[in-house]
């Protein structure tokens, strides 16, 4: 692993042409993707700004421009008109006044008198590295560049650590104001969210008071990247608690969970209906956000990194690391979050795979399950062994995913095996393979597990116990990786 000087990290991009040639090394890497969003050069993490505005979608990512490292932050943007042809168009956010010098961190975007604006931490260090996080706003202006406001909105709360970041907006109409549900960490360690509240979402803001959610005032250590939606008739908070280990999640203390319950804005109480769940099973699943309300009230399209902080992939040896997932439709039965592909993935099938055919790089497979103790093994070598193995287990309604079979093993100290819970049998599995990550839709969505893969030339096969039944087809590329910064 390269090591890296501050310098190094947190160095400012002038032009272009310092980073051309590594988007040519980085573009030309097996593990390219081909439907998924990915960054340009370097590292991409935390979907931004997610929103529908004027017929376009609109997402940013954290990006840092110099490798696989987590440095100086810029948003950079792409759009696309149905979720699944996605094109570059530059940079968004540059890391450009005082109150941002070192970071434009995560945030949320909303539409508010017929424009696009966009909410962002603005990461501030001074010459002794001490760190001052603002919140901050920009406007997408008529040729498609977000415009910063001259000064932050507001800058942190004296009483809470300088964890304080990740923006979320949203609009309350019955109170007829805007809210900011800001991440944070208190002063004494503990994970919490903060809440300010505007007439005017470009006007004065004022702090409203910390959210109150019974049964979670230990939970973690700091609530990154805190999003809320109505879904159903019920609110849904989503947040990635870190530095807390969570039952049944191995090693890791990064984690994306949500809470289904009642968003009261007089008392600023969040009431869950149940225990959280994980928003994703898988290895490579944060920061997820969703897009709400964008096409009609009640729908929310969510989306996340293929990636968790900490932890190490093997394209950093190619200088580049990070996907987005593919953006999933929402819908809530029975207090449980139902997630599905958002675009028409079946519109980039070429063609359907035979039996004996080795897995195209990309590709989707479409599989029936049985009802008792199942194995699907994916990315095997040609005698079956190695690979990603999928364990069901029918009598304690359990599926292992195990990836410590792949030749290239990443993050074994966070663990290799995850399990999947149940209620009832899933019946049907959607996988999604891309270049270097594997999707797991089990059933109606209501499970699904996100891992980065990077396959090897041998590890191109599966094996799938009696039972299991499966028909795949290869996908054709619907993201551009052209060169625009
Ligand atoms: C989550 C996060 C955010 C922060 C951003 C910086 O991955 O740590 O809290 O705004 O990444 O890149």
């Amino acid at each position: 692993m390269r090591e890296w000087t501050r310098e190094e990290r947190y160095r400012e991009l002038k032009s272009p042409e310092e980073i051309r040639k590594l988007h040519e090394r980085n573009a030309a890497s097996v593990y390219r993707q081909a439907y998924h969003v990915q960054p340009v050069t370097g590292l991409s993490s935390d979907p931004n700004g997610f929103t529908r505005y004027k017929d376009v979608w609109h997402l940013f990512y954290q990006w840092c421009p110099w490798g696989a490292v987590h440095g100086l932050k810029y948003w950079y943007h792409v759009t696309s008109r149905d979720l699944l042809s996605w094109k570059n168009a530059g940079v968004g956010l540059y890391p450009d006044r005082d109150f941002d010098n070192r970071g434009v961190h995560s945030g949320s975007a909303i539409t508010a008198g017929g424009k696009l604006l966009l909410f962002y931490t603005g990461n501030h260090r001074d010459e002794n590295w001490v760190r001052t996080p603002y919140t901050c706003a920009a406007v997408l202006g008529a040729d498609g560049k977000p415009e910063k406001l001259p000064a932050p909105l507001f800058g942190p709360r004296p009483d809470c650590s300088e964890h304080q970041r990740d923006p979320k907006i949203v609009w309350n109409a019955e109170k007829e104001r805007y809210y900011i549900f800001l991440g944070a960490q208190t002063a004494d360690g503990r994970g919490s969210v903060l809440i300010y509240t505007a007439k005017d979402p470009l006007g004065a803001w004022t702090f409203a008071g910390q959210l109150k959610v019974p049964g979670y005032e230990s939970f973690g250590g700091m609530w990154e990247c805190p999003c809320i939606t109505r879904l159903g008739g019920k609110d849904v908070l989503i947040f990635s608690p870190q530095y807390t280990l969570l039952p049944g999640r191995g090693e890791s203390t990064n984690h994306n969970i949500y809470l289904v319950g009642t968003m009261d804005y007089d008392t600023l109480t969040f009431t869950p209906e149940g225990d959280y769940r994980h928003l994703d099973y898988g290895f490579d699943f944060y920061a997820a956000q969703f897009a709400s309300g964008v096409e009609e009230e009640n729908k929310a399209i969510l989306i996340a990194w293929i990636g968790l902080p900490d932890n190490h992939y093997p394209t950093e040896e190619e200088d580049w690391e990070g996907s987005m997932t593919l953006p999933r439709t929402l819908r809530l039965e029975n207090g449980k979050l139902l997630q599905s592909p958002a675009a028409d993935l079946a519109s980039l099938r070429e063609r359907e795979l035979t039996k004996e055919e080795p897995l195209p790089a990309a590709c989707e497979l479409s599989v029936d399950l049985p009802e008792s103790d199942f194995e699907l093994a994916l990315f095997t070598g040609s005698d079956g062994s190695g690979g990603l193995r999928l364990r069901y287990d029918a009598a304690k309604k359990i599926c292992t995913v195990d990836r410590s079979g792949m030749d290239k093993r990443f993050n074994e100290k966070v663990g290799e095996r995850l399990d999947v819970p149940f209620d009832a049998a899933p019946k049907t599995l959607r996988v999604f393979i891309d270049r270097s990550s594997t999707e797991l839709f089990f059933g109606e969505g209501e499970a699904v597990f996100t891992t980065h893969s990077y396959p090897t030339e041998r590890e191109r096969n599966y094996t799938a116990s009696a039972g299991v039944a499966v028909r795949g087809w290869a996908l054709k590329p619907s993201v551009r990786d052209d060169f625009v910064i």
